[in-house]
């Protein structure tokens, strides 16, 4: 069934309906799932405010999120220009029910721009919310490819869409005529930024978070990103250009020695004996 976008955003705000509805198609799963009862109330506080005036369709719904499309509204609108981010948006929102919260305290752990953090699952989500925001953030202002985030409010994210009237791009994965010598050459050369400009590792990249903008690869889902100072920011970079090289080399083509380009990539990183 095609998303009915009054209903979509309706059927998260509405609290009454929200308890008594019965009748479920897909779509009212797929949203159901994700919104719950309290990221609705948030929701509906960022309509309130002028941030978004409606959720308008579902890009995507994995085990610990939902991606969301949304219309801007005049708030939303008015600093999104400031930036040259057009309606519709993207709307992040992360599963209150089903994040592994063992797997995300290792990267917040150790990050210190996260030091005070408590026990508190909903506290824990704010900040891998926050963090996602921070890292595109950082990497945006450093020239790195990623979608510009907007705003970072409890368990959502609002970022730039990155697609072609209200559609999105297709994830590298998805796109078998990308993996030319060209993209990958791209990729590595955007991890070595990210390193050197931005401070960060990515510490999840391969094909399923690299999105392809025609012919330009951007990166994507960054809640995991690290900082370089981070005790383990060495070795997930590693595990990053190993997933990159071996998904190219599963395609047939000849690609650059690992330790060739970790060390390139590190060249002027300070404690790199001390870490490894
Ligand atoms: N800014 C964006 N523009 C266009 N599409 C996006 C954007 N952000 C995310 N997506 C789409 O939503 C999907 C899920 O986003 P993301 O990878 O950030 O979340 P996730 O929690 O890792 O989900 P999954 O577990 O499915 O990977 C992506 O694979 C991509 O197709
Ligand atoms: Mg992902």
């Amino acid at each position: 069934m095609k998303p009915d976008d009054k209903k979509i955003w309706n059927i998260g705000l509405n609290e009454d309906r929200w308890r008594k509805r019965k009748k479920r198609s897909e779509d009212f799963q797929t949203v159901d799932a994700v919104i719950d009862l309290n990221t609705a109330k948030h929701l509906k506080r960022l309509q309130n405010k002028g941030f978004i005036d409606s959720i308008t369709g579902t890009i995507a719904s994995g085990k610990e999120s939902g991606v969301f499309l949304a219309e801007l509204g005049p708030k939303g609108r008015e600093y999104c220009k400031a930036y040259s981010i057009k309606s519709p948006i993207v709307v992040k929102i992360f599963r209150t029910s089903t994040l592994n919260f063992k797997q995300i305290v290792r990267y917040i752990y150790g990050d210190r721009r996260f030091q005070k953090y408590s026990k508190n699952i909903r506290h824990i989500i704010n900040l891998w919310v926050e963090k996602e925001y921070s890292n595109l953030q950082r990497s945006s202002l450093a020239q790195i490819n990623v979608p510009k985030p907007i705003l970072a409010k409890n368990n959502i994210l609002l970022m730039e869409l990155l697609g072609k009237d209200g559609k999105p791009y297709p994830l590298l994965k998805f796109t078998p005529k990308a993996f030319v010598k060209a993209t990958l050459t791209q990729i590595l050369n955007q991890t070595k930024l990210l390193f050197q400009r931005a401070g960060l590792v990515h510490a999840d990249l391969s094909p399923f978070n690299i999105i392809m903008v025609n012919q330009t690869p951007y990166f994507i889902d960054m809640s995991q990103s690290v900082l370089i100072s981070h005790p383990r920011a060495l070795e997930f970079l590693k595990r990053d250009l190993r997933n990159v090289l071996s998904s190219f080399k599963l395609k047939g083509l000849s690609v650059p020695n690992e330790k060739e380009l970790f060390d390139e990539i590190t060249i002027d990183f300070p404690d790199k004996d001390l870490i490894l």
